[in-house]
């Protein structure tokens, strides 16, 4: 009973399972953009944990459930026995009989481990300290409908080595493209990650050689969700990774920008460069929607057949 699919990494499917996603993300935006009503997932209900904040993430899965046909439930640990020390594995025997899926916001990976493991439905990873697989399903749809498929091209990840960077090093692996990490000493990414990658992800200290001829630039914020109390240390360690319109200048012509959000403009980037015509950061919001609506249809059962 325990033998549902979840979604708590890039590595839980096969790469043509996820270019596939990919291309179902494509068709449902297309689909929502003409007015078309699909609703594969009628009485259907996604239960959404977040033990941290979120915009993008709740707002997304909440929108997809409801333009799906289905309905989502938003938990915090403030009102649940959860929050209150019940086990996790109990959490997710209890819920996972009512719900038809679940996605979780944690702290420590093992919690989605945990629950994955004593859940009957599927469980889906909306961000841990690890991993962020669900950004990396839009950033890489972002990149085919800009510019074709990312195989063999050249990315660069500059700042700190967290879980958005593990998750470009797991897609680096499954959609096959060279990934180089500009971070500080010290604000590596997970060496578990790294091993697994060889030496399709490089490591360097210098921003400008990561950008160099590169097609896509990523950053992310240098203070992460949990670590509040090292932002000072952080903003002083991380100022040479700022990324500018002049480090873009560097890279290949065709170069585009992400950024998960949310941005600080004046840390991580500078205080134009989402206005200038190289970022997509908003395509790539906007898209959270679309990869995530792909990622439920092929999770969670389809409608219920009529008596
Ligand atoms: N990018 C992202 O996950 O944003 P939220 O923290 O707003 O969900
Ligand atoms: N690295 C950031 C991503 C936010 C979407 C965090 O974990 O807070």
């Amino acid at each position: 009973m325990m033998s549902a699919r979840h979604f708590l990494s890039m590595m839980d499917y096969t790469p043509d399972e996820l270019v596939g996603m990919i291309r179902r993300g494509i068709e449902l935006k297309d689909l929502r953009n003409r007015g078309v009503l699909f609703e594969p997932l009628r009485g259907r209900v996604l239960a959404m944990i977040f033990e941290k904040s979120s915009t993008r993430t709740r707002v997304s899965f909440e929108a997809g459930m409801i333009q799906l046909g289905g309905q989502a439930i938003f938990l915090s640990p403030r009102d649940t026995q959860l929050g209150r020390g019940e086990p996790i594995a109990d959490g997710a025997r209890v819920m996972s009989r009512m719900v038809d899926a679940v996605m979780i916001r944690t702290f420590a990976h093992s919690n989605l481990i945990e629950f994955a493991a004593n859940s009957r439905v599927p469980v889906i990873n909306g961000l841990s300290d690890d991993l962020h697989p669900c950004q990396l399903l839009a950033d890489m749809q972002t990149f085919l409908e800009h510019r074709g498929s990312i195989k063999g091209k050249t990315v660069a990840w500059i700042g700190d080595g967290n879980n958005m960077c593990n998750s470009y090093i797991e897609a680096a692996i499954q959609f096959d493209f060279k990934l180089r990490v500009a971070c500080p000493e010290g604000y590596e990414p997970n060496p578990q990650f790294l091993a697994l990658a060889g030496d399709r992800v490089t490591l360097t200290r210098d921003p400008r050689e990561a950008v160099r001829g590169a097609h896509l630039i990523s950053t992310d914020v240098w203070t992460s969700m949990g670590q509040e109390e090292e932002a000072a240390k952080r903003i002083a360690l991380f100022k040479p990774f700022q990324v500018t319109r002049e480090l873009l200048e560097l890279a290949a012509e065709d170069v585009l920008f992400m950024h998960c959000l949310p941005a600080h403009r004046g840390e991580e980037i500078s205080e134009d460069l989402l206005d200038d015509a190289r970022s997509v950061a908003w395509d790539q919001a906007e898209n959270r929607l679309h990869a995530q609506k792909a990622l439920l249809e092929f999770l969670v059962a389809p409608a219920y057949q009529p008596a």
